[in-house]
């Protein structure tokens, strides 16, 4: 669900509610911060109504050939129907019009998006240490969009682990930060 200008018909506000239903205090996007993704010129935003009410939404910034999915929240009252799937489902395909991969941070023990992303053919290629906080990892994972004419996933990529990724994808750890190029 997109406006004309590909930004979702959904404000700030009401986004920042979503997530707080959805994200412990320290992980939860401010007002602000969502305000900053619906004003970015490289991303990618989704979301699911019923009756009206806002119950899901993505983010994924595209920069250079890679899509970040920076966050995929769905209210709780509203899990378990498909709802993230489909809108997952959005975003790679949006995304595989402008790049050639998709990439992922996610905490080891959020089972639920870890399953949701392994359902979506997300593998993992790195671990970054302490990355949410003091002993606290993130998984680093990674979709080839293959419907992309140079999707380049798994082929020849630079093998080191970290090789190309950027600084902060999937901030279910706080609020989202500039990448520098
Ligand atoms: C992760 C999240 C987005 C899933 O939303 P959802 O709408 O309930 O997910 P779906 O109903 O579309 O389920 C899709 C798949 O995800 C997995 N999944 C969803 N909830 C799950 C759970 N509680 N336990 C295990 N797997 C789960 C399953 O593989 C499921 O496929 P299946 O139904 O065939 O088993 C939701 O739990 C959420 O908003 N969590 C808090 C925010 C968050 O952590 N976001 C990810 C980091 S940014």
């Amino acid at each position: 669900m997109t406006g004309a200008a590909g930004v979702p018909n959904a404000g700030a506000d009401e986004l920042a509610r979503l997530d707080e239903a959805c994200f412990p205090a320290p992980e939860r996007w401010s007002a602000a911060a969502w305000d900053g993704e619906l004003r970015a010129g490289d991303r990618i935003i989704g979301v699911r109504r019923v009756g009206g009410r806002l119950v899901a939404a993505a983010t994924v910034q595209v920069v250079a050939g890679d899509a970040d999915l920076h966050r995929i929240l769905v209210d709780p009252a509203h899990r378990g129907r498909g709802l993230a799937r489909d809108l997952l489902t959005e975003m790679v395909d949006r995304a595989s019009r402008r790049a050639g991969r998709m990439l992922l941070e996610v905490r080891p023990d959020n089972l639920a998006a870890l399953a949701l992303y392994r359902g979506a053919g997300f593998a993992v290629i790195a671990r970054r240490a302490s990355y949410y906080g003091p002993g606290v990892d993130a998984l680093v994972m990674e979709l080839a969009l293959v419907s992309h004419p140079e999707g380049q996933a798994g082929k020849g990529a630079d093998p080191r682990p970290d090789a190309g990724l950027s600084t902060g994808v999937c901030h279910a750890g706080g609020e989202p930060r500039e990448e520098t190029p």
